[in-house]
């Protein structure tokens, strides 16, 4: 069997051939965020199983005053620059009081979606006439990278979300030392990382009793019918998730139901699915201190500051980079 993309293919087409020709089968989280994607990831941020958003949200109207102090802390200016900024809820509590403040700062945007950049700025244009933002679409280490020499100002990273849950281990660490890698010393970094608790309280998050997750989970089969021509039934699919306490990981899974073939036409190629075969769509990792700290070091940065919320449900950790 020949699974060697050929060169037309794009990135998408390539990885879902190789997920689906793999042992156990897989797809990637990082494609769900189509159109519709987008669109039920903010429904899930609204319900009441999924409380990150929430906490997080918590934590920055709470503590907006000590993020502050802890931003601006040693330094005069501050180049704000966040990755995958979203709809900006979080953000824009922080850039409300930095304003009030009368703090010196530019708000930099980054994100692989032209459309959620252009969505964001106008919002934030209309809402904060006078913030100074630089919208950047495009890779996020391509654009850093032409960030690095621009100034003497203190850059401050943003990864909100716990959107590095999406990560397995050692991805998270390559993608934390490639950030160490265009940060001057008296940069920071401030990721959110969902906390280990109750298995009970992360599995219903991730198995919503309307059935929006599961949604959301099945909408990446019609990205593919609808991209890549493929005739995926999703009503042969059902949506399992877990939790395994002991890796602190949730996963989700999508299940054939029965066995069926599924042919995509932009990969030339047919797939056999075995009745409740899984594929492997989603890993949110949650973390304990330990776990951060570990990754912290491991990256080449350690923990300045912490801020949870009162229930310990959620952080958003401020890294200072160590020399290496
Ligand atoms: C956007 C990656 C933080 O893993 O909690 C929500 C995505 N998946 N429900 C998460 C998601 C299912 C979410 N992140």
């Amino acid at each position: 069997m020949n699974t060697s993309p050929s060169p037309e293919l794009s990135q998408f087409a390539e990885e879902v051939l190789r997920g689906l020709s793999a042992t156990p089968k897989h797809l990637s989280s990082k494609y769900f965020y189509d159109d519709e994607g987008s669109r039920l990831f903010q429904e899930i941020m609204r319900l009441p199983e999924y409380y990150p958003t929430r906490a997080e949200l918590k934590i920055f109207t709470e503590q907006t005053e000590k993020i502050t102090d802890a931003f601006t802390n040693g330094a005069d200016a501050i180049d704000l620059i966040e990755l995958g900024a979203g709809d900006g809820t979080k953000t824009a509590v922080l850039i409300e009081h930095f304003l009030d403040r009368g703090i010196d700062f530019t708000y930099s945007p980054i994100d692989i979606s032209q459309e959620a950049n252009d969505a964001l700025s106008a919002r934030f244009r209309e809402k904060f006439p006078e913030l100074r933002i630089n919208p950047h679409t495009g890779d996020y280490f391509k654009v850093l990278d032409s960030l690095k020499n621009g100034s003497e100002r203190r850059k401050v990273l943003m990864f909100l979300g716990s959107n590095i849950g999406n990560f397995q281990r050692d991805q998270a660490v390559d993608f934390f030392r490639a950030l160490r890698a265009v940060m001057n010393p008296n940069d920071r970094l401030f990721t959110g990382f969902d906390m280990q608790k109750d298995p009970r309280v992360i599995v219903n998050a991730y198995d919503d009793s309307q059935g929006v997750t599961a949604a959301f989970n099945l909408n990446l089969l019609r990205r593919i019918n609808n991209e890549l021509g493929a005739n995926f039934d999703v009503d042969k699919f059902s949506h399992y998730a877990q939790y395994r306490p002991v890796e602190c990981a949730a996963r989700s899974f999508l299940i054939s139901r029965e066995k069926q073939s599924v042919t995509i036409d932009a990969l030339n190629r047919t797939f056999e699915f075995e009745q409740w075969e899984p594929i492997f769509m989603e890993i949110s990792q949650k973390y304990t201190r330990a776990m951060i700290e570990e990754l912290a070091a491991e990256s080449d940065f350690e923990i300045e500051t912490e801020f949870f919320d009162e229930v310990n449900f959620y952080t958003d950790s401020l890294w200072r980079p160590i020399a290496f």
